[in-house]
């Protein structure tokens, strides 16, 4: 059986538009919040299959969404290559940081996919109990997003040390960037091969990279990522997201061979129906808190996104993920409009 996510990530162009949103599993779900108090950790949480596949059906279940995307974190490959992870209450990840170029060196890539089965038997389990028409998303994180975490050792608002790392010691910095690459299209394969029909690959602070530093770090790396995972996973539609990435948005969809451009809320949809839908499927960009607000509202951006963009291959999608304060009703709501049952 076909299914709409697919087809239209590979071009072709429906009156309705398939849709899932970005964090759909997480904490604005009660029964998520339920499965979550049973885990000793985030991380043990992602690496039990059991409780990995369960979160990942929840919205299919609650919301009929077209797509699921597999319950896991991009903060799997630093853990997986010998850089654990913690996940802090209130405070986000946690990674003892790199402390200089050599630190590199203490890191591999050879049991990042030994280290992962569990993801890989999630993936296999959701498949087996998705409805026929939904889709199985894959994903990581790139590897400028990666290095973020990496370097700085959890989130960051100046980003300072990575980016003067980059700026000022350009092979040490492409050292990691090539192991990230090597790691993050390993997993993706693998995920593939354990069930998953489409990629998105992550860079969630693309935008804060100028110009040569985004072709340098962001594009130029995912460009490789996509050649490995095409030539041995040639029909598997691939999604990017430099988030924030402005009009750099245009030269990514060219360059790095992305099926698919998943666009902030930040992107002028009629510019984006212009400059990219002639690429690429465009993927988007209704303002995650558009969907806290709800009411009409959030019902009136959602179709003024829609007007824009449905005229070619598109995907309804947030501009990024769903957030904790989110209402459950309101994403109801939100399915509804775009497939105007609510009209
Ligand atoms: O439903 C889905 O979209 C699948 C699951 C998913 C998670 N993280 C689960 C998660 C996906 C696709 C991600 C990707 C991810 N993780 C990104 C890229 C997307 C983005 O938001 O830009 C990034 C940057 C991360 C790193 C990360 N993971 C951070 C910064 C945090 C802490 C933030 C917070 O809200 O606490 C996480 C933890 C995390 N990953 C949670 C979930 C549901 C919340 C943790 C919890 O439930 O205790």
């Amino acid at each position: 059986m076909s299914k709409p996510l697919i087809e239209a990530l590979k071009g072709e162009v429906f009156d309705v538009p398939p849709i899932w949103l970005m964090r759909q599993a997480g904490r604005y779900l009660p029964e998520y919040r339920e499965l979550r108090s049973k885990a000793r950790d985030f991380l043990h949480f992602c690496y039990t299959p059991d409780m990995a596949i369960e979160a990942t059906l929840q919205p299919i279940r609650r919301f009929g969404l077209d797509a699921a995307i597999i319950f896991s974190d991009i903060l799997v490959i630093p853990d997986a290559m010998g850089q654990p992870v913690a996940f802090k209450e209130g405070k986000g990840p946690v990674l003892e940081a790199l402390a200089d170029p050599s630190a590199v060196g203490k890191l591999s890539v050879n049991a990042v996919v030994e280290r992962l089965v569990p993801v890989y038997e999630a993936l296999a389990g959701v498949k087996a109990g998705l409805p026929q028409d939904v889709a199985l998303i894959g994903f990581c994180g790139a590897p400028w997003t990666l290095a973020t975490y990496m370097v700085e050792g959890g989130s960051s608002k100046d980003f300072a040390r990575v980016k003067s790392w980059a700026y000022g010691d350009r092979e040490g910095f492409q050292k990691l960037i090539d192991m990230l690459v090597e790691a993050t299209s390993a997993h993706l394969v693998a995920q593939v091969e354990a069930g998953a029909e489409a990629l998105q690959i992550f860079d969630s602070w693309a935008g804060v990279l100028p110009d040569k530093a985004f072709w340098d770090w962001s594009i130029k790396p995912i460009k490789t990522i996509v050649e490995r995972v095409k030539a041995t996973c040639p029909g598997v539609p691939i999604i990017g997201f430099p988030n924030r990435a402005g009009v750099l948005y245009e030269p990514f969809t060219r360059e790095t061979g992305v099926d698919a451009i998943s666009i902030d809320a930040s992107v002028p949809c009629d510019w984006a129906a212009r400059a990219l839908q002639r690429n690429v499927t465009v993927q988007g960009n209704l303002d995650p808190v558009m969907l806290i607000t709800g009411g009409k509202p959030m019902e009136e951006a959602a179709r003024a996104i829609c007007a824009k963009l449905n005229e070619g291959a598109f995907v309804f999608n947030l501009g990024h993920g769903v957030l904790p304060s989110t209402p459950p009703d309101h994403v109801a709501a939100l399915v509804d409009c775009v497939r105007d049952k609510s009209a």
